[in-house]
Formats: structure tokens, sequence, C-alpha cells
């Protein structure tokens, strides 16, 4: 794993969007993962800052997303698909027919997973995939657990998600349950993967995930195996790991 430690969030933003930038400009044609949550919010801004400068063009990248909350709609403010729209997609000349996010509105578990598995594999895995970390080490959805997860599938949600999550909610009742998940064998075939993390509630994960024992219990730990995997930390997320 290389390690890049920064500042603070804008750092991590800015050198973030660099990685990624990086990846569109030398392969235009890129599939990328994507991620939701707080901490890559910073890194979408400066991709859409980018590309307003005429500096990226996005008009061939295909993009798959890691992870959305099973039974809710395309539209509603709380979903994975709203926040892409919001943060990166609107803004940017990707092509919506390129862009990929598990259909959580469909409730048919088989029909949401295979099938967006089956479209991951068939479009190459991704080039490059930015991952989040959860407070208990958790990359996608993949919540800690007895085994690593292989393709897509449906996820219980861990308490401890649904209560970092609730703060996005109203309340922690109205966080979904479940959500469908790229799985831990999937995450692992993408060419490089780039961990972001921030601020102090994420220092046990990231020490966990770079110095822990390889478990499933840690999901972010088997990173340790991935042949092309950084992680760009501020000093708060990575001061476990002096
Ligand atoms: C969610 C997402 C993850 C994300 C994690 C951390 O549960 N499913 O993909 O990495 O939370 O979120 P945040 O970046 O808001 O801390």
């Amino acid at each position: 794993m290389r390690i890049i430690r920064t500042k603070d969030y804008e750092d991590m933003s800015a050198r973030a969007a660099d990685v990624i930038a990086a990846e569109v400009i030398l392969k235009p044609d890129c599939v990328l993962g994507l991620a939701t949550g707080s901490t890559p919010i910073g890194a979408y801004e400066r991709l859409v800052e980018r590309y307003r400068a005429g500096e990226l063009d996005f008009s061939q990248v295909i993009s798959y997303n890691l992870d959305e909350y099973r039974g809710l709609a395309h539209d509603d403010p709380q979903s994975y698909h709203y926040f892409m729209e919001q943060y990166l997609f609107s803004h940017v000349n990707i092509d919506p027919a390129n862009t990929h996010v598990p259909d959580g509105a469909n409730e048919d578990v088989e029909e949401a997973t295979a099938g967006y598995d089956a479209q991951v594999a068939a479009a190459g895995y991704p080039d490059l995939q930015l991952l989040g970390i959860g407070n208990n080490g958790h990359i996608g959805f993949n919540e800690p657990d007895a085994a690593f997860s292989k393709g897509t599938y449906c996820v219980n949600l861990t308490e401890s998600t649904i209560e970092a999550n609730s703060r996005l909610f109203e309340s922690a009742d109205d966080v979904p349950r479940q959500a469908y998940t790229m799985g831990i064998g999937t995450i692992m075939r993408a060419k490089r993967v780039l961990v972001i993390a921030n601020g102090e509630k994420k220092a046990q994960a990231v020490h966990d995930m770079i110095y822990g024992p390889i478990t499933p219990s840690c999901p972010a730990s088997v990173l340790q195996l991935h042949p092309d995997a950084i992680v760009i930390a501020d000093e708060a997320a990575l001061a476990l790991c002096e």
C-alpha cells in the first residue's frame, strides 16, 4: 500500500482529485469505480472545477458506483443516485448512459445484484476504484463479517453504520436497513484502488486497514493484498499510524 499523508481534508481532496484526473487524462475511456459519503465530496468538487476550466473531458468515461440503499427511489435526496447527480454527474460531460449505480429502487435482490455484477465484469472492472472507509472498517457497504464477500449482494447494515449514516437522515429510524453493494471480490478486481479518509473518527479503521491482520472483521484490511492500493489520508486519520 502506498500511503500519502495530507495536512487536512482540503489537501486530501486535492490529491485524490489529481489521481482521478490523471486516470481520465491518460485513459479518456477509463472505467471509474465511484464512491459516496462525505469524504469524496471535496474531490468531486475539484474535478468539477477542473472540468469547467477545460482541463478534463468525461465524455468517454464509464462509471460504476459501489453501492446504494435498497428501497430508495433514484430521486430520493438520500439515495446515492441523487448524490452522484448532485456532486458530479450533472456538472460534467459524462454520458448518463455510461453512469451506473446499483438499482436500489429494484427490490428484486437477484435481479439488482447479479445484473450489476455482470455489467461491471463486462466493462472489464474499474481502472480506478475510489473508496471511502466506514468507522468500522467497511468499504462500499461491506460490513465486518465472518468471511469476505464476493460479487454484488444485498447486505444488512450494522447498527454502527446506521448510527454513523443517520446524520444525513432525519433520524436513525429513516436509514434504510439494507443496501446493495459491490462485494470485496469485485472491488479487488479493480486495477488500482484509492482509499481516502479524513478525521480522527477514521483513525482506528485506517490503522487496522494498513497494519491490522487481514480479516473480514475489518473488510478494508483485504486491500493489503491488492497490488496497487493507494491511501490518501489526513493527519487525524493517520494518527494511529505514526
Ligand atoms: C457509507 C458508504 C461508504 C462510505 C462510508 C463512509 O456507509 N456506503 O461507501 O465510504 O459510508 O462515509 P463518509 O465518507 O461519510 O465517512
